[in-house]
This record gives structure tokens, C-alpha cells and sequence, in this order.
């Protein structure tokens, strides 16, 4: 039994993606390139229609699962397995793309408020090349834990009786959203060779014993390995806790696509540009 405590804290980097939806990404980039087996997290959002608009029309993806956890605002989602759904608040969409998806996501809004956050979780070299695969999960059917201290949402994993909606998960992901009053202490276990971080979203958490630096909204906080993870709630704070198990596989990258060899990502382009790379 080992606790954990802070490797790392990094600031999120705005930056832009889709046809220039604003977001602050956070792993992915120059200082956390991949936290085995995260590959990206992307806080997306903004008070300002202008910033959000244009959205995310139709690209592909290969060989990643893309988990969207929507907060505020409505997005429409289509893809090339014929899904088509509407996200609302709460509402998660974990796309396994495995050999090939072409989707879209654009704002199903005119203005107001957008919050929400993609994952990139890499998948083993043996799933990669499966058949998509696309849970749409309406934010009333995630695993909920309430208390006096805490309330705790479940999208994948267990926490003391509540678990998330889908058990068949590759990496044994573990993925909360946490809102822990002030002074108040959040606990759990995980499994001890995993891979985890969290997400501040608002407030000032103390984590594990030794001290660390304050953190910060939009703050990525990269944890060290061990099986106990406790908090304390300097404020009233809302965070993420992702966990999972690391692959262990050589990994290359060419923007959507997410394979094991150079040759792979040449392949999947090659797909791409012959019509074939959507075909099941
Ligand atoms: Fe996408």
C-alpha cells in the first residue's frame, strides 16, 4: 500500500482545434506528451459563441477511444457507423474509434454557456484495428456517490457502492468528477500500477502528505504511482480523477490517428485518402 502524492503540476495551454473551437489543452503537449495511457485532454469552452461556433466538422480518428464529458451546452454528434445523438449536460460520449471513424461534433446552440472536456485514452495494439464501437451515456445514467462532504460522478470505475454505467472498458479506466466541500478530505483506491492525474477545475485541493505547490483553476495535476489517493478541499473545490492502467506499447501519432508504427499512421492516411478507411 503506497500513497500518492504530486509529480507534477502544469498549467493548461490555450490553444485551438476543429475549425477554431477555443480550448485549453492540458495533456498532449510539449511538457505532458502522454501520461500512459492518456494521450490528450482538452478543456473546451466559452461564454462566447464566437469562440465555439464553428465547431468540429467532419475528421477522422484511428486507433484511440475519445471520451467527450459535456457540462454546459448541447452538441450534435454524427459519424460514419450512422450514430447520430445529442449531447446535453452530463451527458458522455466514449467512442471507441478502432480501425476508423469519420465524425462531427458542432454545437447544437446559438450562444450561452459551453463546458466540457475530451480524453484521449490509447488503445492496445491488438484493439486497434477493431470495429468502432459508440457508448452514448445520458448524464442520469452515470454512477452517482452523494454525501454531506462530497458528490462524486461516476464514468467509468467504482466508488463505495456507485459505479459507472459500463463495466467492458479496455485500460480499467477510472474517470470521476468530484465536487468536495471546504475542509473536507476525499479517499480512494486504485490499482497500484496505474497511471493518474487530476483535473482542477475550481478551488484548492492538498493532496497526498508532502507539500506541494497551490494549485490553480486549469491546473493538470500529474500524480506519482500508488494505490491510496487522498485529498483535502482547501475551498470549496470540482475536479477531475482519471486513472487507468498504462499499455506499455511503443506509440506514433498523426493527429487523429494513434498507432504503434510510423507505417501504421502512412496506412491510415493511405485509407483515408482511397475510401476504404471507414469500411466495416
Ligand atoms: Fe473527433
Amino acid at each position: 500500500m503506497s500513497k500518492i502524492e504530486v509529480k507534477k503540476i502544469i498549467k493548461a495551454i490555450e490553444t485551438s482545434d476543429g475549425a477554431g473551437v477555443k480550448l485549453k489543452r492540458s495533456i498532449g503537449t510539449p511538457e505532458a506528451d502522454y501520461i500512459d495511457p492518456f494521450l490528450m485532454l482538452d478543456e473546451f469552452g466559452s461564454e462566447n459563441k464566437e469562440d465555439y461556433l464553428a465547431g468540429f466538422p467532419p475528421h477522422p480518428h484511428r486507433g484511440i477511444e475519445t471520451v467527450t464529458y459535456m457540462l454546459h451546452g448541447e452538441f450534435e454528434h454524427e459519424d460514419s457507423t450512422g450514430s447520430k445523438g445529442k449531447m446535453e449536460p452530463g451527458d458522455v460520449q466514449w467512442m471507441k474509434t478502432g480501425r476508423g471513424i469519420i465524425h462531427s461534433e458542432m454545437p447544437a446552440m446559438t450562444g450561452g454557456k459551453l463546458l466540457g472536456f475530451q480524453l484521449w485514452i490509447n488503445m492496445p495494439a491488438k484493439f486497434k484495428k477493431n470495429k468502432p464501437e459508440y457508448l452514448y451515456i445520458k448524464g442520469k445514467e452515470l454512477g452517482v456517490h452523494k454525501d454531506d462532504e462530497k458528490l462524486v460522478k461516476i464514468i467509468a470505475g467504482k466508488y463505495e457502492k456507485a459505479e459507472g454505467p459500463q463495466t467492458n472498458h479496455n485500460v480499467e479506466p477510472i474517470y470521476f468528477h468530484i465536487v468536495l466541500n471546504e475542509k473536507k478530505e476525499f479517499k480512494c483506491k486504485i490499482p497500484e500500477g496505474h497511471n493518474s492525474f487530476i483535473y482542477l477545475l475550481r478551488g484548492e485541493l492538498q493532496i497526498g502528505e508532502k507539500e506541494h505547490n497551490k494549485t490553480s483553476d486549469s491546473n493538470l495535476i500529474i500524480l506519482e504511482k500508488g494505490n491510496r489517493l487522498t485529498v483535502k478541499a482547501n475551498k470549496k473545490t470540482e475536479f477531475l480523477f482519471i486513472a487507468g492502467k498504462p499499455i506499455g506499447e511503443p506509440i506514433a501519432r498523426g493527429g487523429p490517428f494513434v498507432m504503434n508504427t510510423k507505417a501504421e499512421i502512412l496506412e491510415a492516411i493511405q485509407d483515408y485518402n482511397n475510401g476504404t478507411f471507414a469500411k466495416y
